[in-house]
């Protein structure tokens, strides 16, 4: 995703400022930093842009997910269902958080499939944590029904989702948190980084927190700080967030690039007969980062990266074989490999992952095959590349 493809005077120019400041970090230094608190500014716009009454910055997406967990209460033994089709980290994040990882199938959204997640439910489920994953939606407000219904929090993770909406509002704000990354390859970047959105009062407190160590931060004197609860140091930097406040500013110009590049594409290809496209629930809402397409079988998926490719078509992903963003080629989170045994593997809770058996997942990602969608693109670029698409795939 290209927030690095827009680096530019913006952000050397508020990276300036916090080096003409000379303070780096978001906390104290009150007298000396000539007025310069890039972290807060970066949350205000933030709350602003995404209709939240708290936005919090840290230092990754990896770091918002497991400060959601924690600040939703999900801890040792609790059952977290998640889909398969996500990014290591959710897995990563559940299992150093002592929980217990559960899978729901996805369907043809590419996310969680409320009626798999209903089923999937026991007394042990806590949270359902859905994954809008190539900048679009889940059926988010279905899988709300379903957590409303059994008493679960639901959590957000919006991090390949940012400036998607579902029906006006923003992907991210459904859940009681909500969690973005600003990693290098996301729709906007600081290099690293990520955000927690909630509108609770509660999780904003606890979650403020836990990214600092547990400190209540509510007085001037960081020192005399109390800590009511153990935390993590998950802090970004003002240099990190300097960054974020200038690719901020420029989501909407993204997201409209995106938008353009994709529709080309998308209505160019809509005649060919044996493609389908991924279920966008709100089409309106996509944020646009990927183009998914899907053909009638596996043999033809594979068949498909290979013309791609031989036709010069780049960025294109078939994540069935991905080893980041599928299960099937997790062996080390299956086998819970880890340097330090984790609760999982010490306690069991009746859960095996290498039992894992998924088949309706297997069936969309297995024929499904993303194109990335890039900002620096020419129109002619874009029309050259469906031109290709086209022979490749008719
Ligand atoms: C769906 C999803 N969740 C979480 C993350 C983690 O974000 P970060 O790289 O900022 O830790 C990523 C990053 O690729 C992601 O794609």
């Amino acid at each position: 995703m290209p927030g690095f493809e827009l680096i530019g005077e913006e952000e050397r120019r508020q990276v300036q400022e916090v080096l003409d400041s000379g303070v780096l970090m978001r906390y104290g230094f009150d007298g000396s930093r000539n007025g310069q608190w890039k972290c807060r500014e970066l949350e205000q716009q933030l709350a602003m842009r995404f209709g939240v009454r708290y936005a919090h910055v840290c230092s990754s997406g990896t770091a918002a997910l497991s400060t959601a967990l924690a600040a939703c209460g999900i801890g040792a033994g609790d059952e977290v269902i998640l889909p398969p089709f996500t990014f290591v980290a959710d897995l990563e994040t559940v299992l150093s958080a002592g929980a217990v990882p559960v899978f729901a199938e996805i369907d043809q959204t590419l996310c969680l499939d409320p009626l798999s997640v209903e089923k999937a439910v026991t007394p042990k489920t806590k949270a359902v944590l859905v994954v809008h994953m190539c900048g679009a939606m889940a059926r988010v407000d279905a899988l709300q029904a379903v957590c409303r219904a059994h008493h679960l929090t639901l959590i957000e993770d919006a991090a390949q989702a940012a400036g998607a909406t579902f029906r006006g509002r923003a992907l991210g704000t459904f859940g009681k948190v909500g969690c973005l990354s600003f990693d290098y390859v996301k729709t906007i970047t600081c290099g690293e980084g990520g955000a927690l959105l909630t509108d609770d009062e509660g999780a904003y407190r606890l979650a403020q927190a836990f990214t600092d160590h547990g400190h209540d931060h509510l007085g001037a004197d960081r020192g005399a700080d109390q800590h009511p609860h153990i935390g993590l140091n998950f802090r970004l930097s003002e240099l990190h967030a300097a960054v974020g406040v200038a690719q901020l500013a420029r989501l909407d110009q993204i997201l409209e690039v995106q938008r353009r590049h994709k529709a080309i594409l998308k209505d160019g290809l809509a005649g060919i007969r044996r493609l389908s496209f991924r279920v966008v629930p709100d089409p309106e809402g996509d944020s646009s980062t990927f183009l998914s397409l899907l053909l009638p079988t596996e043999d033809e998926a594979r068949q498909a990266v290979k013309t791609l490719a031989e036709a010069g078509v780049d960025g294109c992903f078939y994540w069935y074989d991905n080893n980041w963003h599928y299960h099937r080629k997790w062996d080390h989170i299956k086998t819970l490999s880890s340097p330090a045994r984790l609760a999982l593997d010490r306690f069991g809770y009746g859960a095996d992952l290498t039992k894992v058996a998924l088949p309706q997942s297997d069936a969309v990602m297995s024929r499904t095959i993303s194109m990335l969608i890039k900002l620096r693109w020419t129109e002619e670029q874009v029309r050259d590349k469906l031109a290709r698409m086209k022979s490749a795939l008719a």
